[in-house]
């Protein structure tokens, strides 16, 4: 196979300031060893997160100078309605800041006491959401979805049987609606097949229950669906993205992700009802409907966005270039979730430093030692992240996995060669990684701010 070349060329570039392993000791240890707390200036390949951090196209600035700045009703509002219609062909769509600021208006209308939310696997930010309205929400993501090591081709699917079982035991009159969240970023990055899709909206159907799509990243999902799915090869990209969401009764978005923006997200219904609520709450934090606490400049930018995002060599190269790392860490015998994610590779830190204990979190451990090795920033998405308990105890999470979350457009493929090479070398020298504790922690989200040192 020959190499797949970045379809694009770079006409405006960024310096990465190239620091040593001696500087950046200096520098982690200063933050008590939290990767959120480092200056990004001090980071040289950042895997962070792909949320925000695309780089946008000659197109999007273009778009960005033509944004119209009207408080109501500005062309740019109708620019970026006409492209989520194009995609995504829902009633109302309402412009938010981003996809938490959708997730909080929608769970304010429907959420409460007694009230069940079903997904494959929530996100953090989702499942906060819900929670802080008294509401529950339910994974029921299929069991392979759990499992780092067992290979599926759509391991973010829904568990029919667990789905109907759901239903059963809560109420289908206490389940204010179904979500599928694709691609499924708590559980690796993982689509979700067509033929699911269309299961679960036909057993909401029965029962009378609404189906969102958490849509953050649609565009992926639709590629491994053209990629995997039997029946799926020879269609456009843009008509399976349609008919993923013609199963849908709304969405939200974090247009972060797949828009190719570095701000900005929606709400997509087609309830009349949950809508005007949906608008009056968007007045009280976020701003008129046809602005949603963005710039015009903002939405025109995503309109373009979303034109980029769904063409073919854009999704090729995106999913290629991730499973190209995924493969080389694979043969270096590093352990990650398989098969790769769309947006991000997720290495095992406990199945490959069995030596430190979850409670002396292992993925902690690794990020920690990347960066110093390498200037490469992760995040640990374990036993720190999950690991506290309500009476303030701690047990180890489910998994310890560090994430290396892939910027869309912004890395080459000499990048992420320095990124297989150092893990590699990391990986040879793996025995010497030692555990961690925490020394200072907040009451909640300990993740962010903790401090720690080493064993
Ligand atoms: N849903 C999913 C599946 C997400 O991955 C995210 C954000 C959100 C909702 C919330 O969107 O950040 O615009 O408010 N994920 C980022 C990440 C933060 O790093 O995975 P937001």
């Amino acid at each position: 196979m020959k190499t797949i070349i970045e379809p694009f060329k770079i006409k405006s570039v960024e310096p990465i300031t190239i620091t040593t392993e001696g500087q950046r000791e200096k520098l982690i240890k200063e933050v008590d060893y939290n990767l959120f707390s480092l200056h990004a200036k001090d980071v040289m390949i950042d895997l962070l997160t792909d949320s925000g951090t695309s780089s946008m196209s000659a197109k999007q600035w273009a778009a960005i100078m033509v944004g119209d700045e009207s408080y109501a009703g500005s062309p740019s509002y109708y620019r970026f309605v006409d492209a989520v219609q194009h995609l995504m062909p829902f009633d109302h769509i309402i412009p938010t800041h981003q996809g938490r600021a959708a997730e909080k208006i929608l769970f304010s209308i429907i959420g409460g006491k007694g009230k069940y939310i079903l997904n494959n696997t929530h996100f953090d930010t989702t499942r906060a959401n819900i929670e802080y309205t008294g509401a529950r929400a339910i994974d029921l993501v299929i069991e392979e979805g759990k499992n780092p090591s067992s290979i599926h081709p759509f391991k973010g699917n829904m568990d029919i049987k667990k789905l109907q079982q759901a239903i059963q035991a809560y109420g289908a009159e206490n389940i204010p609606m179904v979500m599928l969240t694709v691609t499924n970023n708590s559980g690796g990055g993982q689509p979700v097949s067509m033929e699911n899709i269309r299961t679960v909206k036909a057993i909401c159907k029965q029962y009378n229950i609404p189906l969102f799509i958490d849509a953050c990243r649609f565009a992926e999902n639709a590629y491994f669906i053209k990629m995997r799915e039997s029946g799926y090869q020879q269609h456009s990209i843009i008509d399976i993205v349609q008919e993923m969401f013609s199963y849908a009764d709304g969405c939200t978005m974090s247009a972060k992700k797949d828009a190719l923006v570095n701000i900005g997200g929606w709400l997509a219904l087609n309830n009349n009802e949950w809508a005007e609520q949906a608008r009056n709450l968007l007045i009280l934090t976020e701003g008129f409907p046809t602005y949603g606490g963005l710039s015009g400049r903002d939405l025109d930018a995503m309109a373009v966005g979303l034109e980029e995002v769904v063409e073919e060599d854009y999704l090729h190269y995106r999913i290629t270039s991730t499973q190209y790392l995924g493969n080389y860490l694979l043969k270096a015998g590093i352990p990650i979730v398989q098969p790769a994610g769309g947006h991000a590779i997720y290495i095992d830190a406990r199945a490959m430093l069995p030596h430190i204990k979850p409670l002396a979190y292992p993925g902690q451990s690794l990020a920690v030692a990347l960066y110093k090795y390498a200037g490469i920033r992760s995040c640990e998405i374990g036993t720190v992240m999950f690991g506290a308990q309500p009476d303030g105890k701690e047990k180890a999470a489910a998994m310890d996995l560090v994430r290396l979350a892939i910027p869309r457009r912004v890395y080459t493929q000499s990048h992420i060669d320095y990124v297989i090479e150092s893990l590699t070398d990391i990986y040879d020298k793996k025995d010497e990684l030692k555990g961690m504790k925490i020394v200072w922690q907040p009451k909640q989200l300990r993740h962010f701010t903790a401090k720690f040192d080493y064993l």
